[in-house]
């Protein structure tokens, strides 16, 4: 084999090696550092039984969905929320289908922004199970509104609920882990924590804030290598986060997030958050295309990214104005045209929650 057909050969496995990458970039439902873990990486399975698991906002959505998942890898659960009705219902799944028994699960009411009432539910769950392993800060609300229309109050309580309450509970829980050296602060950001985008400036700011929060008591840590500080950072996935999203004024919610069929299940982003966990990743991105690839771009070509999400942004000002838009990440046309089909069908969910919401 002569050399020129030799260099053509390498040339070739060359291309073919981008393009693979290329391809599976597109195909890529989180960062490339977790879909290798994924792949070759500590199996939740093996990593996370036995471990004492605090999830907070465990009544709905992704909560819900990682109480189920945990609880069939025999791990002890503390179930955290404010509605104790929903709190108990999620316990109930978790026996039916979990690998766990009634005194493993224990149902803690707790509400973020009363932080006064943190320290009690910290030693309520020593009290209960003598540790905690991994305290996860999932609880969260959005927001859909500009910020011309917006009242402060609004601002206050994305702050209070989103970044003061998870700051205050992780507060109360790291004195325990830094006491036995190990655990894991595991805190539910978004990509909105790392881009931003119009109509959720008070949540963009929380979950920034979070972030900068996070990142800095990571170094910190670093005299205790075994307590772990992860940011998860999701795009666009099926919860009521739409429906409980705030309006203009605090009293207002969104109501009808309509239709989620677009967004990612919510099983398969819980799935790699535990395997993040596991595998004590520090920040991880999950979100399908084009999300994921905005998040890149934000990272490391910020200039395209203004002015994509400039041209998008505009769209969906507009959008949102005439009454189409909901999701504040539901930013592409494609995106806001099933929002467009789906606003005329959803009026009894839109109903019920705001029953829902009233009764709170
Ligand atoms: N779904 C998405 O597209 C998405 C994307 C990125 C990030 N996230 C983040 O994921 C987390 C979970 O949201 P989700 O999507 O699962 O929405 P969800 O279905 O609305 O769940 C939110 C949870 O937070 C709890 N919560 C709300 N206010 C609370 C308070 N004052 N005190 C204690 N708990 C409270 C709710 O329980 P109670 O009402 O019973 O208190 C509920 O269990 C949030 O931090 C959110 O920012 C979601």
């Amino acid at each position: 084999m002569s050399w020129q057909l030799l260099l053509w050969l390498l040339v070739l496995c060359a291309l073919l090696a981008v393009v693979v990458q290329l391809v599976r970039f597109l195909r890529a439902d989180g960062d490339l550092t977790l879909l290798w873990a994924e792949w070759q990486g500590r199996r939740p399975e093996w990593e996370l039984t036995d471990m004492v698991v605090w999830v907070t906002g465990a009544s709905s959505g992704i909560g819900e969905e990682l109480a189920y998942q945990l609880s069939k890898l025999g791990v002890s659960l503390v179930l955290s929320a404010r509605r104790v009705q929903e709190l108990e219902r999620v316990k109930r799944r978790c026996l039916e289908n979990g690998n766990l028994k009634e005194k493993d699960i224990l149902v803690l009411p707790l509400d973020l922004t009363d932080r006064s009432s943190h320290e009690v539910a910290t030693k309520a769950v020593l009290q209960e199970f003598g540790k905690i392993d991994i305290l996860v800060n999932n609880g969260g609300r959005s927001q859909r509104s500009l910020f011309v229309d917006t009242s402060l109050d609004v601002y206050k309580e994305l702050i209070e609920l989103n970044y003061l309450g998870t700051v205050s509970l992780t507060k109360c829980v790291l004195p325990h882990m830094i006491e036995r050296k190990q655990g894991k602060i595991v805190t539910v950001n978004s990509f909105l924590g790392i881009v931003s985008a119009p109509l959720c400036s008070g949540y963009c700011a929380s979950k920034h804030a979070l972030r900068g929060f996070f990142n800095s008591l990571r170094t910190e840590l670093t005299a205790y290598p075994g307590i772990i500080v992860s940011n998860i950072c999701p795009g666009p996935v099926q919860s009521n986060i739409v429906n409980n999203a705030l309006k203009e004024e605090v009293t207002k919610i969104v109501g009808n997030g309509g239709d989620q069929s677009h967004k990612m299940a919510t099983s398969r982003c819980v799935r790699l958050m535990l395997i993040s966990m596991a595998n004590d990743l520090k920040e991880v991105w999950i979100a399908d295309q084009p999300f994921l690839l905005m998040a890149y771009l934000w990272q490391y070509m910020p200039t395209w990214a203004w002015w994509i999400t400039n041209k998008v942004g505009k769209k969906r000002i507009e959008n949102f104005k005439s009454g189409v838009a909901r999701s504040s990440m539901d930013v592409s046309v494609g995106n806001d045209m099933l929002l467009q089909k789906s606003n005329n069908r959803d009026l009894s969910t839109y109903e019920m929650a705001r029953t829902d919401a009233n009764q709170r």
